[in-house]
Formats: structure tokens, C-alpha cells, sequence
């Protein structure tokens, strides 16, 4: 085979299965693995392969897919196929949108979120080196449904056969189709005019392609993938499988590159989490997505951290909750049920304890008793409470936004702060205390001799 230069590279993503088998109103792609929809999964490996046109194949049934994958890739992203007839049909309801178009084109489903680049990239590399149609193949442990891969030699590929359309003795076959392949788009769209409906679905297969390929006499290769790769999500208990294999898979990445985990198998990540070399994370931990943690930072257990920053040497837990726009400065301490949403605290600032901080800033150093609230909302709107550098809120305080206490300011344990703290001052607001001498002996002898005991 002789080596092609570069080609521009273009993918058709189909979604326009109903995803009945998931029962639920949510459409089955838009499910999340790792926080993220499957489709999205589907539309990051298209475009880590360089793939500058991305099209979407969705059916009219589910207008909410066709909202996400307009919102993120244009509506000339979007091709609508009505009614679904087969995954061929599928391909070639992309047409329009591939308009122009020259050079290879990539099929996958956007309820294989397992797929990485990696696992594809493969497929280019057989076209680059000559082949006209690459399909991603995988041994199944359990081939099933899957379509059976009739193999011509060491990497050919004489035909597909559906499951339901196969002989006994196709059947016995493990090498399984992916659904997954890349061939030269105008090749694929002559091919697909071809295809028939005449099987045992009445659809019209994207697999025939391959048969019609050998029988116009292009060539035909295979590829193989692992089955963790290529799993498809189908129902809820897969749904829940996949997410396993995620989050297994980006476990070991993290800890590869240096991440503690003490109970790893209790520890949940998102697609995007970036944990640095060094940070220790305690069992029982969920990352929501859009969290940093910077290195030497400890993530103590049952912490849940979602759009959080923490920075170098902070310590967050056990059990803290940071929410979006949490920014955690550098040494700073979370402690114990405390729940930060929108606050930049500094450098070596401590919240260790029992508080709520919403909607502003804490200075650098600055400690922040137990029972602490930042009172931010009136039912209606919301409002900023700003602490300085050094200041110490005693516990209990109660600080009603908008509201700032000065650097190096004090306020007295149960005060309900209204007004601005200058700094260096004490701020106090409490009923003096009074006190009556002898009062509870009196009162514990008066009650037992009402009830007889004395
Ligand atoms: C398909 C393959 C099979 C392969 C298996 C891998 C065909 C004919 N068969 O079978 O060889 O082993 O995937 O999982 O291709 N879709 C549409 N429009 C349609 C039909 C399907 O967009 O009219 C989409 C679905 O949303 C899904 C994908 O195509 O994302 C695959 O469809 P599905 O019905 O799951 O195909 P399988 O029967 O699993
Ligand atoms: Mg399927």
C-alpha cells in the first residue's frame, strides 16, 4: 500500500435512535458519563482527531438533542433524520451537511462515550495507508447482537453480517463490529446510495457498505479495539457500567500522574477534573465538574467538590461542600461541614467549622469562627460579603450582605452584623447579659419539692 498525504477529516456522529430501552424522559445521549452528555464524549473524540466538520444525526422525536448539538456546533451541524430506517440511512441523511466536503469521513454513535481518539486513530492511519474503508473491530466476550466481522486474512474484511441475518456458523464468530469506520466521503456516499433494505430489520444497514465495497473492488480493512473502548450505553444498568469504566479509567490516569487516592473505588471524577501530582485525596470524595486542585492540596473524605479551585496546600474537608466559583487560596483551611459557593478565600484564610460563605471574598489569614453565616439573599436577590485581611469573626456571626468587616477587624461571637466594620475595630451586637445570683438552686428546690422528691 502506498502512503496519501493528509486529508481534511469530517465526522458524522448518528443519534437519532429513540433510546427507548433507557426509559427515561431524557434522551438517551444526553445522559452523562463522567458529568458529561454521551453525545459531547462522541463530539470531543471527532474533534481530537481533527475532525474541522462535525455532523449530528438526530431524529425529529427528540428536539432536546438537536438543541445541544446545535448549541455547540451551529445549526449546519445538525442533520435531521425522519423517520430513522437504519444506521445507513442515518449516514446518508448527512449528505447535505457533508456538501463540499472532500477527504475522510469519520461514522460513529453517540452512545459509545468509551471511544477515545486513540482507539480511532488507527482507522486513519489504514486509509493514509491505502485502504479505501477502515472498520473498528473488537473481540466480543459475548457477541450477541453485535454484527459479525466475516475477515479476509489478517486485516481484511470480506463482509458485516447482522446478527439476526447471520448463519449459525457466522454467529460462532467473536470478531464484533464497533459500528465505528472511516472511508473517503464521496466512496461512502456512492456506496450507501447502494445499500437495500432486504434483511431480516427491513433497514438500511451502514454494515452493507462493506460487502458493496468489495464487491466494487476498493479495498477493505479492519482495525481492533478493546471492548472497554467501544461499549455501547443502551439501558440504565449500562449507563451505570460505562460510568464505572470511566471513572475506573480516569482514576488510574490521575493516580499515574501522581495523584494519592487512599480508597480509589470511593472517589468520583468528572471528565474534566485536574487533580496536580501530589494532592492527596481520602476516600469518599466526589468531584462534580469544573474542579482544579493545585498541588500539595489535601482532599480529606466525603468532601463534594463541583467548579472549585483549590490552590497549592489548601485543605478541604472532611466533608466540606465547595459549589461553582469556590476559589480556595493558597495554605487556606475548609473544615468540617462548611459550604463555600462564589467566594474567593485567601492565602492561609480558615473556615474550619459549621459555616456558610456565599457570594464574596475572605482576606488572606483571616478566621472565620463556627456558626458563621454569610446572610446573601433576600428571596429575591443576592448580595456580597466582603472580609478582610487578618479579620476574625467570632462564632455565630451572622453577617448580612451587602456587608464588609475591615482587615484586622473583630466581631463578637452572635452578632447579627448590619453595618460596614472599619478596620482594626470590634464589632458587637448582643443584649448585655444579666444575671441572677443563686437563681437556679432556688428554682431546682422549688420544682422538687412541687413533685415530691424533696
Ligand atoms: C449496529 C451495527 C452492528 C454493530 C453495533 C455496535 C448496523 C446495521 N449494525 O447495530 O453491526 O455491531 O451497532 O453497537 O449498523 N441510529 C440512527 N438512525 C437509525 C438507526 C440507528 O441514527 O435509523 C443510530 C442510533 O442512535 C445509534 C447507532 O445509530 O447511535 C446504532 O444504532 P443501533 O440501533 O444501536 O444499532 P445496532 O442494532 O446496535
Ligand atoms: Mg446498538
Amino acid at each position: 500500500m502506498t502512503t496519501r498525504p493528509a486529508v481534511a477529516r469530517a465526522a458524522v456522529i448518528l443519534a437519532a435512535g429513540k433510546g427507548e430501552r433507557m426509559k427515561s424522559p431524557t434522551p438517551k445521549v444526553l445522559h452523562p458519563v463522567g458529568g458529561r452528555p454521551m453525545l459531547d464524549h462522541a463530539i470531543d473524540a471527532a474533534q481530537a482527531l481533527g475532525c474541522q466538520r462535525v455532523i449530528v444525526v438526530v431524529g425529529e422525536h427528540s428536539p432536546a438533542v438537536r438543541a445541544h448539538a446545535a448549541a455547540r456546533l451551529g445549526e449546519e451541524a445538525v442533520a435531521v433524520q425522519d423517520p430513522p430506517l437504519g444506521t445507513g440511512h442515518a449516514v446518508l441523511a448527512a449528505k447535505a451537511g457533508l456538501a463540499g466536503f472532500e477527504g475522510d469521513v469519520l461514522v460513529s454513535y453517540a452512545d459509545t462515550p468509551l471511544l477515545t481518539a486513540e482507539a480511532v486513530a488507527p482507522l486513519f492511519a489504514l486509509r493514509a495507508a491505502g485502504a479505501d474503508l477502515a472498520v473498528l473491530g473488537f473481540e466480543a466476550a459475548c457477541p450477541g447482537a453485535y454484527g459479525r466481522l466475516v475477515l479476509a486474512g489478517e486485516d481484511g474484511l470480506t463482509r458485516i453480517v447482522e446478527a439476526k441475518d447471520a448463519s449459525p456458523e457466522e454467529l460462532a464468530i467473536r470478531a464484533c463490529n464497533s459500528g465505528v469506520l472511516v472511508a473517503d466521503a464521496s466512496l461512502l456516499l456512492d456506496l450507501l446510495g447502494r445499500v437495500t433494505n432486504r434483511n431480516a430489520k427491513g433497514e438500511y444497514y451502514l454494515t452493507d457498505v462493506v460487502g458493496l465495497a468489495n464487491e466494487a473492488g476498493v479495498s477493505v480493512r479492519v482495525a481492533f479495539a478493546g471492548e472497554d473502548e467501544v461499549a455501547g450505553v443502551n439501558s440504565q444498568a449500562e449507563l451505570a457500567a460505562v460510568e464505572a469504566a470511566f471513572q475506573a479509567r480516569r482514576r488510574t490516569e490521575l493516580m499515574a500522574a501522581g495523584v494519592t487516592m487512599t480508597a480509589p473505588a470511593t472517589v468520583h471524577l468528572s471528565w474534566d477534573t485536574k487533580i496536580a501530582a501530589g494532592v492527596a485525596v481520602e476516600p469518599n470524595v466526589v468531584f462534580a465538574p469544573g474542579v482544579i486542585v493545585e498541588a500539595g492540596a489535601v482532599i480529606r473524605a466525603f468532601s463534594h467538590l463541583e467548579g472549585a479551585i483549590v490552590r497549592p496546600g489548601a485543605i478541604i474537608g472532611p466533608y466540606a461542600r465547595l459549589r461553582p466559583g469556590a476559589d480556595i487560596g493558597e495554605g487556606a483551611h475548609i473544615g468540617n461541614f462548611v459550604e463555600v459557593k462564589k467566594v474567593t478565600v485567601g492565602a492561609g484564610a480558615k473556615a474550619n467549622h459549621l459555616a456558610y460563605l456565599g457570594d464574596g471574598s475572605v482576606g488572606a489569614r483571616a478566621n472565620i469562627g463556627a456558626g458563621t453565616i454569610f446572610c446573601n439573599y433576600d428571596g429575591f436577590d443576592k448580595f456580597e460579603t466582603h472580609i478582610g485581611e487578618d479579620a476574625f469573626i467570632g462564632s455565630n456571626t451572622a453577617l448580612v450582605a451587602p456587608i464588609s468587616v475591615g482587615r484586622g477587624a473583630y466581631t463578637g461571637s452572635g452578632s447579627v452584623i448590619t453595618r460596614p466594620v472599619a478596620p482594626d475595630a470590634l464589632a458587637l451586637e448582643r443584649g448585655p447579659q444579666a444575671e441572677k445570683p443563686g437563681w437556679a438552686a432556688a428554682f431546682r428546690l422549688r420544682k422538687r419539692r412541687a413533685k415530691g422528691l424533696a
